[in-house]
């Protein structure tokens, strides 16, 4: 038996995804508007048609302001920006399927973990046990405007500070015991108070006293993701995640983040595969190799250099305006993610990256690779990918939406179900079962 791989969609609640300027193709949102429901719910149909483990919407609380100091760059080029509110999707992506997990980013800066906690325990309820929860902590500067807080906690703080969140997030979701609810008619007994334990945290950044206000749940609390890659991030996943995702240009890179967060795993007591390690994968398909190209090179030549910038400077902390468009990048300060600068540098293959290459690479892809050809050509270069790597799966990364799915779906998943490489149906119910399968 093989091992099998797990697909993640990798979406936005947005008119774009990761791809710059991507909504202006031709064949993105035919007849659909992101922000009405029919869009998600057919996007569920599809996935759930193809197998996929879960959706996962990514997140950010504002606008980013980092690029020329304004917000006006990423409004222009849609980079990440409108971006409306993932929870609320949870519900109706749900109504319209049965099996498929879905996965969102909340952060728990600006937040009580009570109301967080609460927020998703009820989702797990609406969904019957497919919640995930992408625990982020913001690190984007306009994060904090937005909520009125002048600086930016710094990353070691941020992480002390989520320790403590988890904490009592755990005492929350084991509040209620699975038994506590009786619902006897004939004594009016509805639920059995010495089943509902109390919390009582007095901590260094939260006070919680009182039981949880919502009854166990299906999973009993959402599944765990993390997308963290400094060192302290590593470790968080390595002591909370049951799945993280992250970006690694290569084999070689993806080999060694893999056996790094199994061996941090190991290391924090845990059995190393029981987390899930999912790695971005964008995917330009074409009749032939040649027309698979020439799609790529069209999207390409779509990406403002100005809006792939605005989202690289969001997202590594560092106005990129104030280099040259030809200058190397070289050795900078990354307040935020700092993975996603390591990947551009990968990306290039160790090699010095001016700005402009950094700006073409992270506009298409965010530094994941991009494969290209046929359909038997890409699961060929999955596979290679799948052996050398250690990794359980793939976030597949949207180009034009729906279309870039439904020809994943179509054309690539019944090659990989012959291989032996992929479910041909889900064997389990909730989304902690569908990423537990082997
Ligand atoms: C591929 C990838 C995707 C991420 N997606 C989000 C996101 O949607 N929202 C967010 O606030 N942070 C996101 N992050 C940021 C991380 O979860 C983390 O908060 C950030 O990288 C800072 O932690 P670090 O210093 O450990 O990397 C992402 C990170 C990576 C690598």
């Amino acid at each position: 038996m093989k091992k099998k791989m797990h697909f993640l969609a990798f979406a936005q609640h947005g008119v774009i995804n990761h791809a710059i300027a991507m909504w202006a193709h031709p064949r993105d949102k035919v007849g659909y508007d992101y922000a009405r429901p029919e869009f998600w719910q057919d996007l569920g149909r599809l996935l759930e048609r193809g197998r996929f483990d879960a959706i996962f919407l990514a997140d950010e609380l504002a606008p980013y302001n980092v690029y020329k100091g304004d917000v006006d760059i990423s409004i222009r080029y849609a980079a990440q920006c409108p971006v409306h509110d993932p929870a609320t999707l949870v519900p109706v992506i749900a109504l319209a399927t049965k099996h498929l997990g879905i996965g969102i980013t909340l952060s728990t800066t600006f937040e009580h973990p009570y109301t967080l906690c609460r927020r998703l325990s009820t989702l797990d309820h609406l969904t019957d046990g497919r919640v995930g929860w992408n625990i982020v902590t913001s690190y984007s500067s306009s994060e904090f405007q937005a909520m009125g807080v002048t600086d930016v906690i710094p990353r070691e703080e941020r992480y002390a500070r989520l320790e403590e969140f988890m904490e009592v997030s755990y005492q929350l979701w084991d509040s209620w015991a699975p038994d506590a609810i009786v619902a006897d008619a004939e004594t009016a007994l509805y639920a059995d108070p010495s089943k509902v334990k109390k919390v009582a945290h007095e901590g260094r950044y939260f006070r919680c006293h009182g039981p949880s206000f919502v009854r166990h749940s299906p999973q009993g609390r959402p599944v765990l993701w993390q997308a963290g890659s400094s060192a302290q991030g590593r470790d968080f996943a390595a002591r909370h995640a049951e799945a993280v995702f992250n970006i690694q240009p290569t084999a070689e890179t993806m080999r060694a983040y893999t056996d790094d967060i199994r061996r941090r795993a190991h290391a924090h007591g845990r059995d190393p595969e029981s987390v899930r390690i999912f790695f971005g994968l964008q995917i330009v398909l074409g009749e032939t190799r040649e027309s698979a190209e020439e799609k790529l090179a069209a999207f390409k030549a779509k990406i403002p250099l100005d809006g792939a910038l605005a989202k690289l400077s969001g997202d590594i902390g560092f106005d990129f305006s104030k280099l040259d468009l030809d200058a190397d990048i070289g050795d900078i300060e990354v307040p935020g993610i700092r993975g996603q600068f390591d990947a551009i540098m990968a990306a290039n293959g160790g090699k010095p990256v001016t700005v402009r290459q950094a700006a073409e690479i992270y506009g298409m892809s965010l530094g994941a690779p991009v494969l290209v050809g046929t359909a038997s050509d890409v699961a060929d270069q999955m596979e290679t990918l799948f052996e050398a790597g250690g990794h359980d799966g793939y976030m597949i990364m949207a180009t034009y939406m729906p279309g870039c799915f439904q020809e994943f779906v179509e054309d690539v998943v019944p090659l990989l179900q012959a291989r032996g490489l992929y479910r041909t149906d889900y064997t389990g119910r909730t989304l902690r079962e569908h990423l537990s399968e082997r």
